[in-house]
């Protein structure tokens, strides 16, 4: 990648998109989970100390959500954070915003407004990579009326690399697109992780959306980077029905999460790889809201929603957890929203910061968690990324990365 090290930012206009998406109060509007603002800290004084003029794109939601809003807020946060002025405008293309954008002097942050409030940025297609070229969304308005008023785009938002928006890529096609900070940290401890991590390397993989852990299992056991995952949540449940325990209802949960085809490939990876899953050997139940532990066993069928991990499961896979060199963990291992069921997801937590090995986690669940437990501080990198960090761990091509590859061949010899 192209880097802040890389170029001359003295009096340079430089368009900076970022991924400050927070979880947000609806009727308030108040910013709940700061930590993407406070995460793109070093990129915006970095670029302040280098005498740009800043001005910062980024989203808040999708179209017809409750957290739908303005960045209003999102600037008194970032101002408070590198404590310094951020000028909010609540508007991104329109001769208002242009017009100060012009004005701006050196060591100057604008923020503009909610770039998902403009349609040509959530058209359809920009899920993913395909049937988009970065020529189609540098010809958007969106950047045809601002890319003119750059001369350089750092591009921070690691955590919407997953997404091929205009606002994403589409500058690239005009001038330099440069790895902000964040970027760099998140796609250097990713890939080392995912490339050449040290062992043994033991995924935790766990959570409601299991389709997506699957995804990641799946390549990190067929790329030969994971030595053990341990799972638990509905992804652990699935892999359970494909061994041929009766789950009873957890399996209709299995179903109304629209997962079923995920046991076939629970099972695929079985046959390739058993002796690197684990799975829970025993299991919480929720009986009336109570705690109640009983031992898996493919004879007895579970009567009743699992909504955690055991006692003896916790012990077994924080034994494994302690003798890890590099844990990866994804998702919680129970409902630890409530009291009762919480506890597999906090020692599962206690037991990757206790381990020697290199920490890391992903996902929005689970490092709200790690918030939870009070123990985030204590992983040596908690990802940024919800999607974005999946998708990278599943081994797939991320718009804004193969984007920043682009430009670096482009412009390196510069
Ligand atoms: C996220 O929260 O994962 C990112 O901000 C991307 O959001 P999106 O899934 O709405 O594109």
């Amino acid at each position: 990648f192209l880097t802040l090290d890389d170029f001359n930012f003295d009096e340079k206009r430089v368009v900076l998109r970022v991924d400050i998406n927070c979880p947000i109060e609806p009727n308030t509007g108040e910013i709940l989970d700061d930590k993407r603002i406070r995460e793109i800290r070093r990129t915006v004084t970095e670029l302040i100390n280098k005498n740009a003029k800043i001005v910062i794109l980024a989203h808040q939601s999708r179209p017809g959500k409750k957290d739908f809003t303005t960045l209003k807020n999102h600037a008194k946060v970032l101002s408070d954070v590198i404590g310094k002025e951020v000028e909010y405008i609540d508007e991104a293309i329109g001769s208002r915003a242009r017009e100060a954008i012009t004005k701006m002097k050196c060591g100057d942050v604008i923020l503009l407004e909610n770039v998902r409030f403009y349609s040509e940025e959530v058209l359809s297609d920009w899920k993913k990579w395909e049937g988009i070229t970065p020529k189609k969304q540098a010809e958007t308005n969106l950047i045809k009326k601002l890319a003119p008023l750059f001369d350089y785009f750092v591009n921070d938002a690691f955590a919407a690399a997953h997404r091929a928006q205009p606002s994403l890529v589409g500058f690239s096609y005009y001038m330099p697109m440069i790895a902000g900070r964040l970027m760099e940290k998140e796609v250097g401890v990713l890939s080392k992780v995912l490339e050449n991590p040290e062992r043994p390397c033991v995924y935790v993989l766990g959570g409601a959306k299991a389709d997506d852990s699957i995804r990641v299992m799946k390549n990190v056991l067929e790329n030969g980077t994971a030595d053990k995952i341990l799972t638990s949540g509905i992804v652990a449940n699935i892999f359970l029905v494909a061994m041929g325990y009766d789950l009873g209802v957890n399996e209709e949960v299995i179903e109304n999460l629209g997962l079923k085809n995920q046991i076939e490939i629970a099972k695929e990876l079985l046959d390739k790889f058993e002796d690197k899953i684990v799975v829970p050997v025993d299991a919480a139940l929720n009986i009336n809201e109570e705690r109640v532990e009983i031992e898996l066993n493919k004879d007895e069928k579970v009567e009743h929603l699992i909504n955690d991990i055991g006692e003896k499961t916790i012990e077994l896979y924080s034994e494994i957890i302690k003798e890890a060199k590099t844990i990866v963990a994804n998702g919680p291992a129970g409902v630890f929203e409530k009291e009762a069921f919480a506890v597999g997801t906090e020692e599962i937590l206690k037991a990757i910061t206790n381990s020697k090995g290199f920490s890391v986690i992903g996902g929005g669940h689970l490092s709200a968690a790690a918030e939870l437990f009070g123990v985030a501080d204590k992983i040596d990198h908690v990802s940024t990324g919800g999607g974005a960090t999946l998708d990278f761990l599943a081994g797939e091509k991320l718009p804004v990365i193969e984007m920043l590859k682009e430009s670096y061949k482009k412009y390196k010899s510069q």
